[in-house]
């Protein structure tokens, strides 16, 4: 099969591209350059991928051709502005990248006979936040309160109507929770910003320790949109609107980013710390919460990893990275770890 993965250059996507290459795919990517530092450029995926598009989702033409040039059998759509601090700084960047730009891909699939099928990456984020403590179910209303999460939800929208609207390649929608990781550099989330503070021997500086989110390992997350994939392409038949879903952890994983940053904290071991950070910031969701039993019953998958594991594996990643360890020598280990858990 050959995947195309936009946002290859990104922290879900690099790892994506990593295990379906190594599950002997063709991939290619289209995206943004890579920020220093994160996963892409600390594996030198460049010099491994001979098909890496640096090409903006909001520039329609140049998608529509790079896909038509390309020509894949599957597209996953990962691509996107993805932080909600960042998305009250540019929220029309924001907007834009995340729904419009998702309606470039969206069509390039249409106009691209090779592609038979994707899966338009979402969040959690989408759902109607009422603050209800059990998780969000695929049917649940969306919303938005930030421009990130707004964003989001009009892409889920803007896929199911293009779907509705004029069919095309078999597509599903997959929403996940807070995922978690090794090389992962963006600013203002949680385990990048415990990482860097660890790694400096400074406390982090923590915004919400009470709020609640579902942690999951990557790999995990990886191996449900893996799996989805494998499904929608076996029921082409079935025609283009292949549904949402929700990938998310067992609420024994819905925990409190300072319950996360205290077992972070302990897997580093002497130095890591952190504090409140009491000065004033925009809003965020206090209560993130995601049911991914549609998943499980009819795709068969779940978490391999508990959520001390993947906090562990994530502090492990780092650690052994700066202790000098080859970054792709590491990531390539905990792919062999986690499919031995199968
Ligand atoms: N990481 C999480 O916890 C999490 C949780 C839920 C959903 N998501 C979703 O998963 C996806 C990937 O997130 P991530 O954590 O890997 O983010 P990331 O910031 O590490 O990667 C984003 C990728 O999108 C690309 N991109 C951004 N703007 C682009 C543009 N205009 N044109 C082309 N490419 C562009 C970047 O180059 C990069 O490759 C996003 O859709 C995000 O909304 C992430």
């Amino acid at each position: 099969m050959h995947y195309l993965v936009t946002g290859h250059t990104g922290f879900k996507g690099a790892w994506l591209t990593l295990l379906l290459e190594r599950a002997g795919h063709e991939v290619s990517g289209l995206a943004l350059d890579p920020v220093q530092g994160t996963l892409f450029t600390a594996i030198g995926a460049e010099s491994f991928s001979n098909k890496d598009l640096r090409i903006d989702i909001n520039e329609a033409s140049a998608v529509a051709s790079a896909v038509k040039v390309l020509n894949p059998d599957f597209v996953f759509h990962i691509a996107a502005q993805p932080l909600v601090r960042l998305s009250y700084a540019e929220p029309r960047k924001t907007y834009e990248t995340n729904a419009i730009g998702t309606l470039s891909v969206l069509e390039a699939m249409a106009a691209t006979p090779s592609v038979k099928a994707g899966i338009v990456v979402t969040t959690d984020k989408v759902y109607k936040n009422v603050g209800q403590s059990h998780g969000y179910v695929e049917g649940d209303a969306l919303g938005g309160h930030d421009p990130y999460s707004a964003s989001k939800a009009m892409a889920d929208i803007l896929t199911s109507s293009w779907i509705s609207s004029f069919g095309g390649p078999r597509t599903a929608i997959a929403r996940a929770g807070n995922v978690i990781g090794g090389g992962d550099v963006s600013a203002d989330r949680l385990f990048p910003d415990l990482m860097r503070s660890f790694s400096a021997g400074t406390p982090a500086q923590l915004r919400n320790p009470l709020a609640v989110r579902p942690w999951q390992h990557v790999l995990d997350c990886l191996n449900g949109y893996v799996m989805l994939a494998e499904s929608i392409m076996a029921t082409l038949e079935q025609g283009a609107d292949a549904g949402a879903w929700n990938f998310g952890p067992d609420s024994e994983a819905f925990r409190t980013v300072g319950e996360a940053a205290d077992l972070a904290a302990a897997a580093w071991g002497p130095g890591a710390s952190w504090e409140v950070d009491s000065s004033s910031h925009p809003h965020e969701a206090h209560m993130l919460t995601l049911d991914a039993t549609k998943a499980k019953t009819e795709l068969g998958w779940h978490d391999r990893l508990s959520f001390e594991d993947s906090v562990r594996w994530t502090v492990d990643w780092h650690k052994r990275v700066e202790a000098g360890e080859s970054a792709l020598n590491v990531t390539l280990a905990q792919i062999e770890a986690f499919e031995a858990l199968a």
